[in-house]
């Protein structure tokens, strides 16, 4: 082998070496960080009492949930996560249910499961006034059907 060619040979070992280097350096620094998924703040305001009708209930898409206002009852929030495996489900005022369009589950308006194959009734959550007179939904406390808040 001559000295050119050992050069040469030199020069590509190193490339390669390099090469190597870095994507091992970019292994390292995909391995250091989290794979973490964030999820969205599980207490929120949704507005003030005066923002909700009565009746028919409120679908907050982004949320996920249904704000029930009741003239005698008051404010009560249910979730609009299917308990079967997660799809939205969709309230309907002609027989007053929520219905699932994924496997087809029925729930009565207390979030009882009418028909299944949802194994669990739709969670309520706790709905509280904050200080500046909004709704407060804390998606981490679950509480009874029975739930309200009046205002
Ligand atoms: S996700 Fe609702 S019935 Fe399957």
């Amino acid at each position: 082998m001559n000295r050119r060619s050992f050069l040469s040979w030199g020069t590509a070992g190193m490339a390669t070496l390099g090469s190597a280097m870095a994507v091992s350096f970019g292994a390292v620094v995909r391995f250091m960080t989290p794979s973490v998924f964030y999820e969205p703040p599980q207490t929120f305001k949704i507005g003030k009492p005066l923002d909700f009708a009565y009746g028919a209930p409120t679908f907050l898409a982004d949320e996920k949930i249904y704000v029930f206002r009741d003239r005698d009852k008051g404010f009560s929030v249910a979730s609009a996560v299917c308990t079967h495996l997660g799809c939205t489900v969709k309230f309907f005022t002609n027989d007053d249910q929520f219905h699932c369009p994924c496997h087809g589950s029925i729930f009565a308006e207390s979030g009882k499961v009418v028909h299944g194959p949802a194994p669990r009734p739709l969670n309520w959550f706790e709905v509280t006034l904050a200080r500046d007179g909004q709704l407060l939904v804390d998606k981490d406390k679950i509480v009874p059907a029975s739930y309200r808040l009046m205002v």
